[in-house]
C-alpha cells in the first residue's frame, strides 16, 4: 500500500463581493437576520461578463494548487471533479479542466455529492493512490451558485446561504509513511433526498415539459431546503462521523489540531466545535466572507487555513461535510 498526501492546495472566489444589505436590496431580508442565523456578513458573485464559471473558476484554483505542489498540469493523472453546479447538464466539469489545462487523455471523474463533494472527491483520489493506480490526483470542488438561485423574497431562505468559488488539492503518492490521509469515512441516507434538492429541469421535470406547462411557480428549478430539518440532522451527522474517523485511527477530539467543517452555517460548525469540546484555535470558519460555497467550502477554507500558517507539518486535520442526499463524510489527515 502507497500512502497518499495533499501536497498542494488553491482557491479562487469572485471578485465581486455582495454583502447582505445588497439582498436585502432585492427581497425581504436584513443584514440582522442573516448574520443571526447564518453567521454571513458577504459571499461572492459571478458577475455577468467577468469570464467566470464553474470549470474557469475551478482551473484558477487548480493552477494555483498545481503551482504550489511544484507540479506541470502533464503530470496529472486523474480528475476528480465535485460541482453540484456544472457549466452543463452533460457532460460534467471535469473534462472541461482537462482541456483548458491541456492535460494528457487522462481520466476526468465527476463527483456529484453537493456540501460532501470534497470529501468524497478526496476519498476517490486516495483509494487510486494507495492502490498504486495512479501517482498524482487532482481534486477540485468548484460551485456557481448564484447563476440558479431564485433571488426573489421566495427564495430568500435558500439565496442568501450560497456563494460562489472553487477550491483545488493535488493528492499524490507519498513514500513518507507518518504523514498523509490516515482513512476517510463515508455515508449516504437517500430518504431525506427532497429535504435539500433540486428536482429540476431533468428527467422527472423535463424541460419540454416546463415550458408547456408553463406556471412559474409549479416549476422546481430553484433548489429546496427544510432548513430545519436539514440543521438537526447535520449537527448530528458532523459528530458521528468525525468521531468514526478518529476512533478509526485511535484518536481522540482533543488530538486535533485543525478541523474544517464544510462551511454550512457557523452556528452548526460552532455546534460540533462545542460537541466536540474544541477550542476556537482548533476550528476554521470562513463563511462569514464566503457563504456556503458546496462543494468548494471545504478546499477553500483549508487552503485559507494553510496560507495563514494555521496548518503546520505534523498538525492532525479533519475535514468534515454533511449535505443534500443527504451525504456525509470525514477525512483523517497527518499534515
Ligand atoms: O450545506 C448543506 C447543508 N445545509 C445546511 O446545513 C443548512 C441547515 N439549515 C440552516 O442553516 C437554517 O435552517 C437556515 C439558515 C436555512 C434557516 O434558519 P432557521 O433558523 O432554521 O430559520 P427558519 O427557516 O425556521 O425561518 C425562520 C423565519 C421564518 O419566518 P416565520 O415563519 O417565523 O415568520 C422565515 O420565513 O425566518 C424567515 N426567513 C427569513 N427572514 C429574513 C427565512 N429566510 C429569511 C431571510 N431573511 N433570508
Amino acid at each position: 500500500m502507497y500512502t497518499s498526501k495533499i501536497i498542494g492546495l488553491g482557491r479562487y472566489v469572485p471578485e465581486n463581493v455582495v454583502t447582505n444589505d445588497d439582498l436585502a436590496k432585492r427581497m425581504d431580508t436584513n443584514d440582522a437576520w442573516i448574520q443571526e442565523r447564518t453567521g454571513i456578513k458577504e459571499r461572492r458573485h459571478i458577475k455577468k461578463g467577468d469570464g467566470n464559471s464553474t470549470s474557469v473558476m475551478a482551473v484558477k484554483a487548480a493552477k494555483i494548487a498545481l503551482e504550489r505542489a511544484e507540479l506541470d498540469a502533464k503530470d496529472i493523472d486523474m480528475i476528480v471533479f465535485a460541482t453540484l453546479s456544472p457549466d452543463m447538464y452533460f457532460p460534467g466539469g471535469g473534462v472541461e479542466v482537462q482541456e483548458m489545462m491541456n492535460m494528457r487523455t487522462i481520466p476526468a471523474l465527476d463527483v456529484r455529492n453537493q456540501c460532501s463533494g470534497f470529501v468524497y472527491a478526496i476519498s476517490v483520489a486516495d483509494q487510486f493512490i494507495k492502490t498504486g493506480m495512479y501517482k498524482n490526483v487532482l481534486v477540485i470542488g468548484s460551485e456557481n451558485h448564484s447563476g440558479g438561485l431564485d433571488f426573489t423574497t421566495r427564495g430568500r431562505s435558500v439565496s442568501v446561504i450560497f456563494g460562489d468559488g472553487a477550491g483545488a488539492a493535488v493528492v499524490s503518492r507519498s513514500a513518507d509513511e507518518t504523514s498523509g490521509i490516515l482513512s476517510t469515512h463515508l455515508h449516504s441516507e437517500g430518504k431525506h433526498k427532497d429535504e435539500l434538492s433540486l428536482q429540476g429541469p431533468s428527467t422527472e421535470y423535463w424541460v419540454p415539459e416546463i415550458i408547456a406547462d408553463d406556471p412559474q411557480e409549479n416549476i422546481p428549478y430553484y433548489p429546496y431546503m427544510n432548513g430545519q430539518f436539514v440543521f438537526k440532522h447535520a449537527v448530528v451527522r458532523f459528530a458521528e462521523v468525525i468521531h468514526e474517523g478518529l476512533a478509526a485511527n485511535n484518536l481522540q477530539a482533543s488530538d486535533i489540531d485543525m478541523l474544517i467543517p464544510h462551511q454550512a452555517n457557523l452556528r452548526i460548525s460552532q455546534f460540533i466545535q462545542k460537541k466536540l469540546g474544541l477550542s476556537d484555535d482548533q476550528v476554521f470558519n470562513n463563511i462569514q466572507k464566503y457563504g456556503n460555497t458546496t462543494a468548494a467550502s471545504i478546499p477553500i477554507a483549508l487552503t485559507e487555513a494553510w496560507e495563514a500558517g494555521k496548518i503546520k507539518k505534523g498538525d492532525l486535520v479533519v475535514l468534515a461535510a454533511f449535505g443534500s442526499g443527504f451525504t456525509w463524510g470525514s477525512a483523517i489527515i497527518r499534515w
